[in-house]
């Protein structure tokens, strides 16, 4: 465990007395180089940034909000633990949550309670690539990141904030999330920050789509988990290792679990936008994906 020093929380005091912020959520939002954080989430990356020391073997699950983060952070334990899902007593996931096992580096860095970190070496964060604390690309530890169509997230967002927000509109939702101003965000951003890392170094930076992953979840399983380095045996794969992993993950198994928090569970589904976007956000959206995206060789 870290302490957090006097000086860092002066210096967050600092930071969010100076820095531009913006209501339209729970609590305002503050503008740190670039992104956009909840207080109490920046408060933690700069403590991460002072203090948190990598390690050559960790790996570090990193995503933008709802873009499918707990379902990244369940096929990683699911990976790590791949020989023991079918044991009560040992899998990890049956009796914390996800999030409880993969604790947010600039979250619980202070409080590992429940985490599995140190004995399983991951980590997950939503801080951006550019602010991630210096330690995470010196040691050489690994990263894999996780993106998803910016409609889908937009809308996953909204549903979520809806949870702790009345009447918090979709027309307010969208205007925040275009303009940039969401927890992590500019989405955009934070996604081709992520992406440009992978293209100069795929060996440290695995990169994945959440459609890709739901789409051909086998298959993308079996190359997280090469990248990993628990890579499923020939023997693993003809004993069915793979789908069970994949099965015990699924939406339907992973929302039933009593150790699960339920608003991280909505539908799961691929497209959910065309339901709830008129055509000029879809339009709105769509333009400033092509605009940030052009030249990066990238595509939602
Ligand atoms: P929807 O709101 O579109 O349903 P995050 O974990 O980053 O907060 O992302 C939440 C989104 O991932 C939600 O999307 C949620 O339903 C979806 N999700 C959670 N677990 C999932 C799983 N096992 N498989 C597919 N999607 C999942």
């Amino acid at each position: 465990n870290v302490e957090e020093p006097e000086n860092m929380k002066q210096k967050f005091i600092d930071i969010i007395s100076k820095v531009p912020r913006h209501g339209g959520y729970l609590s305002d939002l503050f503008l740190y180089k670039d992104f956009w954080y909840q207080p109490g989430f920046l408060e933690g990356v700069i403590v991460a940034q002072e203090n948190f020391k990598a390690r050559p073997n960790d790996i570090i699950l990193c995503s933008g909000p709802k873009t499918g983060t707990t379902w990244l952070k369940a096929l990683a334990i699911a990976i790590a633990n791949k020989t023991c899902l079918d044991d009560k007593s040992t899998n990890p996931l049956i009796h914390s949550s996800p999030h409880e096992c993969i604790p947010y580096l600039e979250v619980n860095l202070l409080e590992h309670k429940k985490s599995l970190y140190p004995q399983l070496p991951i980590l997950a964060t939503h801080i951006p690539y550019s602010a991630l604390p210096e330690t995470i690309s010196n040691s050489g530890c690994k990263l894999v990141y996780i993106c998803r169509d910016p409609k889908d997230v937009l809308v996953s967002m909204w549903h979520f904030m809806s949870n702790f927000m009345q009447d918090f509109r979709i027309e307010e939702a969208f205007e925040l999330f275009s303009r940039g101003i969401l927890h992590a965000g500019p989405y955009w951003d934070h996604v081709l920050e992520y992406w440009k890392a992978s293209v100069e170094n795929p060996e440290r930076v695995f990169f994945m789509k959440y459609e890709d992953l739901r789409k051909e979840t086998s298959l993308h399983v079996k190359k997280l988990a090469r990248f990993m380095g628990f890579s499923f045996s020939l023997e693993e794969e003809n004993d069915g290792l793979v789908e069970k992993v994949v099965e015990f993950c699924s939406f339907k198994n992973l929302s039933n679990l009593e150790a699960e928090n339920k608003n991280f569970f909505r539908k799961g589904n691929v497209g959910d936008w065309r339901n709830f976007l008129s055509d000029e956000m879809v339009e709105r959206i769509d333009n400033i994906t092509h605009i940030k995206m052009k030249d990066s060789g990238f595509t939602f």
